[in-house]
């Protein structure tokens, strides 16, 4: 019998001693030997089928030899990092699903495992159910990888989703989105697209195998964005979606941020709807790879964690080298790349002309919307300096 702890107990850590019991069978089958959660740390005590396994002292989780695999779901970087610290200086894996305290810590952590000879994996960290790590770091291991971009957040594409389709408000799909579990304890962090940038900054790590700092990423979520900007949008071809992007740029620098973008309807990206997540990674062999799964929720967040456990314990001693330079240098602003934007001017489409010569119109009524050719971020700020600037979206181009 192989003997795990899960601490934290909200959405994914039930999730995870869920799978390890309704999934018994295969796990064991394919281990060779059963799988049990034998201790769950959690903060305050709840009745429950998982009582008797449950304690406030994480000390007993670091002094029980018998534990060889600790599942991290505190969320956040207080007792998450120092609780995943001591479980692999104990000797012990660590699996999570925190993508905060990977984007923050991540490097430190891997370096640890390395020295301690045990795996730090953390496939759930990003797109929930969907397997993206692991393919990004081994499937696509021999390519130069020149661009990564995602709908990262389960939370604001099921906003999204029922806001356009069925004129739910803002505030009642956000309702819906946690009463499905699927949003952070502090929804903030979906809604203002920082939830995507820390895994954007995960997914740029892997890809270019330096430190994204997230405090260096711009993150724009989708509280500010207009309902009318979708409908233009949609009018014109278009879906908006929250998207992370991570892009080598041609000198060799790199870099990312989250924002909401036009997509046009024919990329499969525009048509990711409610909880799921799709993941796009450009390897320079393979061209574009495509994954789509849910991005969110209690059990597709488990599975992915239950087989890191499956992993840890099957890689022996440890998973083959993951991991990244501390050193963030390269890193360039966002407003670097070119892209086409969408702009929505109170105007004319001689003010709008005036300002970029030759624009796509999208719609005129007092107000223009239209689409700028592929300009700088830069450009794009000079150049509209003078228009009365209601929306301004970049299209994925
Ligand atoms: N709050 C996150 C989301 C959970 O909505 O995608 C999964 O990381």
């Amino acid at each position: 019998m192989i003997q795990i702890a899960v601490m934290g107990l909200g959405t994914v850590g039930t999730g995870v001693v869920k799978v390890v019991a309704e999934n018994a069978r295969q796990i064991e089958h394919k281990l060779g030997e059963a799988l049990q959660v034998k201790t769950i740390l959690v903060r305050r005590f709840k009745d429950g089928p998982y009582r008797q396994l449950m304690t406030d002292d994480f000390q007993k989780i670091e002094e029980d030899d018998a534990i060889r695999v600790v599942v991290e779901t505190i969320g956040g970087v207080g007792a998450a990092y120092e609780y995943t610290k001591r479980a692999l200086l104990a000797g012990k894996h660590v699996v999570t699903a925190n993508k905060q305290l990977v984007a923050e810590r991540g490097c430190e952590l891997l370096e640890l495992a390395k020295k301690k000879n045990v795996s730090y994996l953390f496939e759930a960290s990003v797109g929930g159910g969907i397997p993206v790590l692991h393919p990004l770091t081994q499937c696509m291991a021999a390519n130069r990888i020149d661009e990564i971009y995602g709908i990262l957040n389960g939370t604001t594409n099921y906003i999204l989703t029922r806001m356009v389709r069925t004129g739910a408000f803002f505030s009642d799909a956000l309702r819906e989105a946690q009463a499905k579990g699927y949003a952070e304890a502090d929804p903030t962090a979906d809604v203002e697209g920082i939830d995507a940038g820390r895994k954007t900054c995960i997914l740029a790590d892997l890809a270019f195998g330096h430190q994204v700092d997230p405090a260096a990423v711009p993150m724009e979520g989708i509280s500010k964005l207009s309902l009318r900007d979708v409908k233009i949008a949609q009018r014109a071809g278009y879906r908006v979606k929250l998207l992370g992007r991570a892009v080598r740029l041609p000198g060799g620098g790199r870099t990312a941020y989250v924002a909401p973008h036009l997509i046009a309807e024919e990329n499969p990206m525009a048509n990711v709807e409610d909880v799921f997540n799709a993941v796009m990674i450009r390897g320079n062999a393979t061209g574009d790879v495509m994954f789509y799964g849910r991005g969110a929720g209690e059990l597709p967040t488990a599975s992915a964690c239950v087989a890191d456990v499956m992993e840890c314990l099957q890689a022996s001693p440890r998973r083959e080298e993951i991991g990244w330079s501390a050193e963030s240098d390269g890193f360039e602003n966002p407003l670097e790349l070119h892209t086409r934007y969408y702009f929505r001017i109170e105007g004319s489409l001689t003010d709008a002309a005036m300002a970029f010569g030759q624009v796509e119109v999208l719609s005129e009524d007092g107000e223009t919307a239209f689409l700028t050719d592929r300009i700088s971020g830069e450009d794009a700020r000079a150049q509209s300096r003078f228009l009365n600037v209601l929306s301004c979206i970049r299209v994925l181009a």
